[in-house]
Parts: C-alpha cells; sequence; structure tokens
C-alpha cells in the first residue's frame, strides 16, 4: 500500500484522475471499476475535461460500477445509474453497452448478482479499480460485518450509511434501505485500486482503514491485504494518520513519484 498526501482536494483528484488517464493510454481496452460520491465528483469532471481538451479515448473501455440501489429504476435521479450517465458517461466517448451497474431492480437480485460478477470475468477481470470510503468504513456498500472474501450481493444499509446520503433524497426517507454492492473479495480481485479519500470527516475512517487491524467491521481495511493499492488523500482527511511523515518521505523521494510531485 501506498499513501499520497496531496495539500486540498482539488490536487488529491487531479493526482487520480491523472492515474487513470495514463492507464487508459497504457491500456485502451482498460477494464476499469468505478465508484459513486461526492468525493468522485470532481475526479470525473476532469476525466470529462480530459476527454474534451486532450483527447482522453474512452471508446475501448469497460466500465464496471461498485453497487446501486435496490429499487431504484435507473432513470431515477439518485440512481448511481443516473449519477454516472450525468456525471461522467454522457461526457466521454463510452459505448453505454460498455458501462455495467448492478441492476437493483432485478426480478431475482441473487442471480444478477450472480451474473455481474460472470460478465467481470468475462471481461477478464478489472484492471483499475476507483474506490471511496464511506464514513461507515464501507467500500462499495460493503458495510460493518461484511465478509473479507464476500462477493457480490445485496447488503442491508446501516445508520451512519444511511444518515451520510439520506440528504441527497427528497425527501430523505426515500433512500433505499438496501444496495447490491461488490463484496470485498470482489474488489481484491482487481490488479490495481485507487482510494480516494478526501476531509476532515473521513479522517479518523481513513487512519483506522490504514494503519488499525484488518476487520470484517471496516471492510477498507481489507485493501491492507492487496498488492497493489495506492490511497491518495488530501490533508484534511489525512490529520490522524500517525505514519504520515513516513508517507510523505516516500512520495517525495522514491523515484516512481518523481513526475507526480
Ligand atoms: C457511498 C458509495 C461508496 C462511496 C462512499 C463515499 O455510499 N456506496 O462507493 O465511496 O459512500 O461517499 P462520499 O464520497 O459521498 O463520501
Amino acid at each position: 500500500m501506498e499513501v499520497i498526501i496531496r495539500p486540498n482536494e482539488a490536487a488529491a483528484a487531479a493526482l487520480t484522475a491523472r492515474l487513470i488517464a495514463e492507464s487508459i493510454q497504457d491500456k485502451h481496452d482498460l477494464v476499469l471499476g468505478l465508484a459513486t460520491g461526492r468525493t468522485m465528483e470532481s475526479v470525473y469532471a476532469r476525466l470529462a475535461e480530459m476527454h474534451k481538451n486532450d483527447g482522453l479515448n474512452f471508446s475501448a473501455c469497460r466500465t464496471f460500477n461498485l453497487d446501486e440501489y435496490v429499487g431504484l429504476p435507473a432513470d431515477d435521479p439518485n440512481s448511481y445509474r443516473s449519477y454516472m450517465n450525468d456525471r461522467l458517461f454522457n461526457l466521454i466517448n463510452i459505448d453505454p453497452r460498455n458501462t455495467y451497474l448492478p441492476d437493483g431492480m432485478a426480478e431475482d437480485l441473487a442471480q444478477e448478482c450472480q451474473l455481474y460478477e460472470e460478465r467481470i470475468e468475462a471481461c477478464g477481470g478489472i484492471d483499475l479499480q476507483l474506490l471511496g470510503v464511506g464514513e461507515s468504513g464501507h467500500i462499495g456498500f460493503n458495510e460493518p460485518l461484511s465478509a473479507l472474501l464476500s462477493r457480490t450481493r445485496q447488503k442491508a444499509l446501516n445508520k451512519v450509511t444511511i444518515a451520510q446520503n439520506s440528504p441527497l433524497f427528497d425527501p430523505p426517507s426515500k433512500m433505499p434501505r438496501r444496495a447490491l454492492t461488490m463484496g470485498v473479495g470482489t474488489i481484491l480481485d482487481a490488479r490495481r485500486i485507487i482510494m480516494l479519500v478526501t476531509g476532515a470527516n473521513k479522517a479518523q475512517i481513513l487512519a483506522k482503514s490504514v494503519e488499525g487491524p484488518i476487520t470484517s467491521m471496516i471492510s477498507a481495511t481489507a485493501l491492507q491485504l492487496h498488492p497493489a493499492t495506492i490511497i491518495i488523500c488530501d490533508e484534511a482527511a489525512a490529520a490522524k494518520l500517525e505514519h504520515k511523515e513516513y508517507y510523505n518521505w516516500v512520495f517525495a523521494n522514491e523515484p516512481e513519484w518523481e513526475l507526480y510531485r
């Protein structure tokens, strides 16, 4: 694991977008795992800008989102499908048929989850997975007690997540209480992972995720098991990291980061 601390939210998002763009340039048919949430909005804005201004080409990319609410039709403004269409897919040259999210309206949700796993496998697995972290410590919607080897399935959302996300719904009580989410094991199968964490409200959960013991109570701690994970955060989110100085030293001195400093 590497932890890269940037001075502010904009710089952290810019580095995240740059690393994604470089991966697409290296492998034009990249299989990209995507996340939603407020944190990702500036990353997607930058990727859209790179497409418009620099011709970043998404035409051969395939994308798999981490999760979707159960019971929200795709065209509901609060569905993650709408989020992705509005903030990224409609602004770039990706083929909509190559953009996958679990279908939270499927008649047989267990079968839909199984199919989602099969689709990821049929595309050759996820090359690069983008992640945020919830205040409950979830990645995707892997709430506390999610098995570290779990696969795509239905999860009940916990109180912290409902408090975090319900203000986006009008009225807040409309927020679904269940979601389909890639499992922790599904996420750990990605070849590379970038988790972006910004803002003071994430400082405590970031410190626990990076420096705390691995536990199914905080699914983000499972990233400690992954061989190629980069955590990108801003100063505000890094505030409670005990070994901040070491992470900064690595970024400032290791040759692989020379072009990014
Ligand atoms: C959401 C999503 C996660 C996301 C997280 C953080 O509920 N299921 O994939 O990373 O919570 O959201 P935000 O960026 O709004 O803090």
